[in-house]
């Protein structure tokens, strides 16, 4: 085991500090451009209250609202030319990880005179590896993609039907200022793709990471039991703060990179599901909920002991020994009950999506990533054929 690791964002955790935020604020920058996405923290009050925390510190107000789930490059050059013409010096990004995730992209594009999108890995490469960025303070409003405290951002190209990402040091926020009451507003369904997004963060690096990572195995195991238990409680009672609280961190410490370091794990599933969601933009969980358990029912044949591992350490199943696969799937087939009982889909037909582009799917996922044999890095490999009977 290799690694070097530091995360710089400072969190500020707990019910009520968005009062805090213009304070926070303040310290980057004087005149902030406040992100938000399609409404949600309208109708909720919370960007008003943002907004006078904001002018109470000082802080001058421009805003870039509408950005889309799925955030489209189009949203993020909008906002990078409303920092240009307002002068903004400082970003806020109010709202889930598709508005996080804009924001820093945009925190990059406003210093950058070229397209936005030369910024998002594509064809393997990126032609421009930005190396200057706004500050970025993080606010979210959804305990999902742990996008408030890490480096990575997700962003659609519409036209070419290319969705992928950045993932750089340059790109960690400043401050995430993590306030759980911000999130009793996510619907039921909302709420249930966030669990399954963060444990599909954990199980993409406990399944398909190297050997002996133990301290990495134990965070992630129990990671993912604090989210089966408390995911299904802020489900049921959305009010629910401390169910709140407990999700929200869950799906922080889930992808800021402790379970992540030293496992040297590529991310299939995730490689997978964001091709899927570029074609019929759905929500990015729903479609996790559907490959990861069919990935993992794949990939359990070859990486049988870890199978047996998560089986008996999160489902508290016994098996006879290492090369348990009966064991191994019924640790699966817990996990997809799982999913299946806090509301989410696991099979394509249930969004209405046919099998018609399953190999289109598949090539494209190699277009932005591949091992150059052909396959998609993960453990084991998958070709082309691998995933179209994982689609399937
Ligand atoms: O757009 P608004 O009106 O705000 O509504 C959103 C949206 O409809 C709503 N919502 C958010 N907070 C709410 C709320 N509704 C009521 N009350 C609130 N407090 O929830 C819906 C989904 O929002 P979105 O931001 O799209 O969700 P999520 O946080 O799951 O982000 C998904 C995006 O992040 C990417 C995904 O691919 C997808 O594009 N990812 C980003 C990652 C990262 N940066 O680390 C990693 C992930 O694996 C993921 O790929
Ligand atoms: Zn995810």
């Amino acid at each position: 085991m290799n690694f070097e690791f530091q995360n710089p964002t400072r969190i500020i955790f707990g019910a009520g500090n968005l009062a805090r935020l213009g304070d926070v604020v303040g310290e980057y920058g004087k005149k902030a451009l406040v992100v938000t996405g399609g409404g949600s923290v309208k109708r909720s009050g919370v960007f008003d209250r943002a907004v006078e925390s904001l002018k109470a510190a000082g802080i001058a107000v421009a805003e870039c609202s509408g950005v889309e789930p799925n955030p489209r490059i189009t949203s993020v050059a909008r906002g990078a030319e409303t920092v240009r013409a307002e002068g903004c010096d400082v970003i806020v990004a109010l709202g889930g990880g598709s508005v996080m995730d804009a924001s820093k992209v945009i925190s990059a594009a406003a210093l950058y005179d070229g397209d936005p999108w030369d910024m998002i890995l594509h064809g393997q490469e990126n032609v421009y590896v930005p190396t200057e960025a706004l500050p970025v303070i993080t606010v979210p409003t959804i305990a999902a993609t742990g996008s408030e405290t890490n480096c990575g951002a997700v962003i659609t190209n519409e036209e070419t039907k290319v969705k992928s990402f950045i993932q750089i040091p340059l790109l960690y926020p400043k401050v995430a200022v993590m306030d759980p009451e911000l999130t009793v507003s996510v619907p039921r369904d909302q709420t249930a793709y966030g669990v399954c997004d963060l444990i599909t963060h954990l199980t993409e690096s406990y399944l398909n990471g190297i050997d002996n990572t133990p301290i990495q195995d134990r965070l992630a195991e129990g990671v993912i039991q604090t989210a089966m238990e408390w995911g299904p409680r802020a489900i049921a009672d959305g009010g629910d703060v401390e169910a709140r609280a407990q999700i929200q961190w869950a799906a922080s410490v889930a992808l800021i990179g402790w379970a992540q370091i030293g496992t040297d794990a590529p991310y299939p599933v995730h490689m997978m599901e964001h091709t899927v969601s570029a074609y019929h933009d759905i929500t990015h969980a729903a479609g996790l909920a559907i490959i990861n358990p069919a990935w993992m029912r794949f990939a359990a044949r070859s990486n049988t002991a870890k199978y047996v591992q998560f089986a008996e350490r999160v489902f508290g199943l016994k098996a006879k020994g290492a090369d348990d696969l009966d064991c191994a799937l019924e640790g699966i087939d817990k996990f997809e009950a799982f999913l299946k009982s806090i509301g989410c889909p696991t099979r394509f037909s249930e969004l209405g999506i046919g099998d018609e582009l399953f190999e289109t799917y598949a090539r494209d996922t190699l277009k932005i990533v591949s091992d150059g044999k052909g396959n998609l890095p993960g453990r084991p490999v998958m070709s082309v054929e691998d995933m179209i009977g994982i689609f399937r």
